[in-house]
Formats: C-alpha cells, sequence, structure tokens
C-alpha cells in the first residue's frame, strides 16, 4: 500500500491513481476489408501506451514524454480540430465519444513507435476511456474508441485497431468477422516468430488516399452489394477498371483471412506465409496502397531464409511490413508476441 503520495517516473502519485494500458495491434492479414465488413486477422502486441491518471474535476489535463506539450480538454468539449497540440484531439474524441461525468489528470506513456502502423493512436485511445472509467465489455469500449478516431481525425476507419486492442488475447491472433463483431482467438503456432519492420516511411492515415481507397467500396458496394458477402464472379458487374480492382482486392482478402486462420491453426506456416505473399501483392497492385519503400522491405525479406512470408500491415501508404519467420531468423525490427487486451488497474 502506498501512504500519502508516491512517485512513479518524475511524477507525483497519490492514492485513487490509476493505470490504464492498452496494447498496439500489428495485422496478420486481412487489410483494408474491416470497413467493408470482411474478416481480419490481427493482434495485440506487447507494446502499447499507459496512462496513469487521478480521476477529478471537469477536464482532462495529460502530460506525456512521447508526445509534445501538454493537453487539457474540458468534458464539455465540442470541437476536437480546435485542440492543440494535435495529439489532444484524440483525448477530445475519447471525451466526446465516451462522456465522462469527470475528467482528471495523468500523464501518458508510449512504447509504440508513433505514425508506424502499429495503432498508436487506437492504444492512446484505449487507454484513455479506460483511464476515463469507461467500464463496459471490450466490443463496447472499441466501437466508442472507434468512434473517437472518426470524431477525432475524420478518418472513417474500421473497428480492426480497437478491437485488437481491447480484446487481444495472450498467445493469440483474432479472427475478427466486421459484420458481426464476433472475435475468434486462433492460437499462434509456437514454432515461428512474428516479426515488424519499419519501411523508415511514418505517416498520418489521415493525409494519405485511405478515405478515397474507402469510396471507392462503397461505390462497388452500390453495384454488386455489400463486399464481404460477394463472389468473384460478381467483378464482371462492375465496368470501371480501377473500381473492379479494389473490389477484387476486398473479395479475394477475406477469401485469405479464412485461409490464413486454417493455415494458423493447423500449423501449416508455409501456406500462412504463401498466404501473406498473396496478401501483400493483391494491396500492391489491385488496392495500390503500397509504397516503393515497403516494396524495398518485403523483397528483401523474401529473399531472407527462415521468413515463410511476409506483407505490408495495416493501411499501407509507409509504415511496417510484417513477417512470418523461423524463431531467429531476423535481426531487425520488433518481434512481436501475441498479448492480452487492455486493461485497468489502480495503482496502490
Ligand atoms: C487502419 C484503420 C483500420 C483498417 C486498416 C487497414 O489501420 O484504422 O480500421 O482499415 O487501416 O486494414
Amino acid at each position: 500500500m502506498r501512504s500519502a503520495t508516491s512517485t512513479l517516473g518524475e511524477h507525483v502519485y497519490s492514492p485513487g491513481m490509476l493505470t490504464a494500458f492498452a496494447p498496439g495491434r500489428v495485422n496478420l492479414i486481412g487489410d483494408h476489408t474491416d470497413y467493408t465488413g470482411g474478416l481480419v486477422m490481427p493482434m495485440a502486441v506487447q507494446m502499447g501506451t499507459t496512462v496513469r491518471f487521478e480521476p477529478g474535476g471537469d477536464s482532462v489535463h495529460l502530460a506525456s514524454e512521447g508526445f509534445e506539450g501538454t493537453v487539457d480538454v474540458p468534458i464539455g468539449v465540442s470541437d476536437p480540430a480546435s485542440v492543440e497540440p494535435r495529439w489532444g484531439r484524440y483525448v477530445a474524441g475519447v471525451v466526446l465519444s465516451i462522456r465522462p461525468s469527470t475528467g482528471g489528470s495523468g500523464y501518458v506513456s508510449t512504447t509504440l513507435p508513433v505514425g508506424a502502423g502499429l495503432s498508436s493512436s487506437a492504444a492512446l485511445e484505449v487507454a484513455l476511456a479506460l483511464a476515463l472509467g469507461f467500464g463496459r465489455d471490450s466490443l463496447s469500449l472499441a466501437r466508442a474508441c472507434r468512434r473517437a478516431e472518426q470524431i477525432s481525425s475524420g478518418l472513417p476507419c474500421g473497428i480492426m485497431d480497437h478491437l485488437a486492442s481491447a480484446a487481444g488475447r495472450t498467445g493469440h491472433a483474432l479472427l475478427i468477422d466486421c459484420t458481426t463483431e464476433a472475435v475468434e482467438p486462433v492460437a499462434v503456432p509456437p514454432d515461428c516468430e512474428i516479426v515488424v519492420v519499419p519501411s523508415g516511411e511514418t505517416r498520418h492515415l489521415a493525409s494519405t488516399p485511405y478515405a478515397d481507397r474507402h469510396a471507392s467500396c462503397e461505390e462497388a458496394a452500390r453495384i454488386i452489394g455489400p463486399l464481404a458477402e460477394a463472389r468473384r464472379s460478381q467483378l464482371a458487374l462492375i465496368s470501371d477498371p480501377t473500381l473492379r480492382r479494389r473490389a477484387r482486392h476486398v473479395i479475394t482478402e477475406n477469401e485469405r483471412v479464412r485461409a490464413f486462420a486454417g493455415a494458423m491453426a493447423s500449423g501449416d506456416l508455409l501456406d500462412a506465409g504463401r498466404l501473406m505473399v498473396e496478401s501483400h501483392r493483391s494491396l500492391r497492385d489491385d488496392f495500390e496502397v503500397s509504397t516503393p519503400a515497403l516494396e524495398r522491405v518485403v523483397e528483401r525479406l523474401l529473399r531472407h531464409p527462415g521468413v515463410y512470408g511476409t506483407r505490408l500491415t495495416g493501411g499501407g501508404f509507409g509504415g511496417c511490413v510484417v513477417a512470418l519467420t523461423e524463431p531467429g531468423s531476423l535481426h531487425e525490427g520488433w518481434t512481436v508476441v501475441p498479448s492480452a487486451g487492455a486493461r485497468v488497474s489502480s495503482i496502490q
């Protein structure tokens, strides 16, 4: 038990404080499918964001080691776009989304690289929502934080990042059906490693053509119906060749996610790796979200002994590549382990 006050790092803490942690995620397969109600298979990783927080008051006051400046957002905030510094907009998004009855003050720290495609913004939103007292189940938490992301960044994102962070399971990836929002944990075989290699290109997804890809999927769905239910044979009904390729990525990616989940469950790492490479090619050629920097990393890793497969992970346009490897074969990037989801505890 701590007595009156104590210190954690350079900050003074008193009884009643909380610590909330939310992991980042890497997506093993199934990109640009979540916002069309399709299948994804991410896993929460050991790196994440911690908010140490003392509830009370009518604003959310946060300092941080990784982000610049301090944030002070009133719990009655109405316009996140006016909040400075910019990371405060995520804070405002969470406040607007969950409408807490009290604010508080605290400190944010993260072990996630920011803008690298490991869902640093989702981890911040999920950890903050927990710190602000969000007490419902992990799916409700993920929905609330997805809404926060959409409010704060304008990005029409899907639920994958927030659900992976909220519902992560030690030793497992999550097969998520984004129409039903059902989550099925799939054990990651013990005789492999998952390595994330940065391309060196950081980006903020809201300033990429992500929304344009989202709009193309909606347009394709107006022609052939929900892409999550569509079949390859229906692609012929789409006359615009670009739109047809976008839809083909989504339809074939859903097939690959299902096959990949089966391959992982049966420990067929060669097949899992092959599916990852096919997914990457589809993201590159049909969905056009790869970049020369991502291509260089993928091509290099594919020549590396012990790599079963590799692909860009997340939204693309920069960020990271994920590789499935024999243990110990890659000595770069971050070796990530499938980890538990977000949690909150009181500091005692
Ligand atoms: C980002 C979004 C997710 C998802 C991926 C692409 O990470 O936040 O919802 O759309 O891109 O799969």
